[in-house]
């Protein structure tokens, strides 16, 4: 791993919503990627770019460390990751060089289903599980209401079942998940799209010479798919 490499480095979804659009939007834009699942990093064969497969949890903190170029991820991640940087004083700089236009989901608030909901007031006292804590907390503050955050990484949705939680704070795009664990959407807190970011001051000739001939593909494409 050279850090001092001209190829440019993106990081994506190594599994989960975003990876496969993310690797048909490489496709369309003439990247000719080796495809060997299970890999770490795929070398693109016909341009200086390495794909960097990983959680998408990490990758807004691989950009904003500059560890890697570039990144796709969802805005519901991103925004978490920033606001958790800016509380824990550590850099949190990025651009977003486009907005992309598949990844759509929205962060909501869900009860169950036989539960009494009056609006955000009867969520007070209460304890809400989610993987996206500095989201939640903001919107709690917002609407002047205290609960109790759980922060699980994973089976949000089993949490109010398990007695773990009133109620659960988790991305819906189906609902079909909320739907399998007797959940009701009650507040939507945040809209989410995927979103194509840069680390600040990308300054290599070639790195610049690749993102700015990527970038009219990647717009090509997004307004082939409107
Ligand atoms: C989200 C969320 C639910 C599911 C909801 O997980 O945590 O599990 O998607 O989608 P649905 O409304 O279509 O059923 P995600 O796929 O983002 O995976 P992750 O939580 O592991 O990152
Ligand atoms: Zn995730
Ligand atoms: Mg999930």
């Amino acid at each position: 791993f050279n850090q001092h490499s001209s190829r440019l480095r993106i990081a994506t979804q190594k599994s989960g919503r975003l990876s496969q659009e993310s690797q048909a939007l490489f496709t369309s834009c003439g990247l000719k990627i080796n495809l060997r699942e299970q890999r770490l990093i795929a070398h693109v064969e016909n341009m200086d770019i390495d794909i960097l497969r990983v959680r998408d949890d990490d990758i807004p903190g691989l950009v904003m460390d500059g560890v890697c170029d570039l990144g796709i991820v969802g805005e519901n991640v991103l925004e978490e990751e920033s606001l958790q940087r800016q509380l824990d004083n550590e850099p949190c700089d990025y651009d977003i060089l486009s907005r992309l236009s598949f990844g759509g989901c929205r962060l909501s608030i869900a009860v169950q289903q036989e539960a009494d909901y009056q609006g955000p007031t009867s969520l007070a006292g209460k304890t809400i599980a989610t993987t996206y804590p500095r989201l939640l907390n903001r919107y709690l503050k917002q609407q002047g209401v205290q609960a109790r955050i759980v922060n699980l990484k994973g089976s949000v949705e089993v949490a109010p079942r398990a007695g773990l939680a009133d109620a659960i704070c988790d991305l819906v795009s189906t609902g079909a998940t909320l739907e399998a664990n007797g959940l009701r959407e009650v507040e939507v807190i945040y809209r989410s799209k995927a979103v194509l970011i840069q680390r600040k001051n990308v300054s290599d000739a070639a790195q610049l010479k690749i993102i700015n001939t990527l970038m009219p593909r990647i717009s090509a494409v997004m307004q082939a798919n409107e």
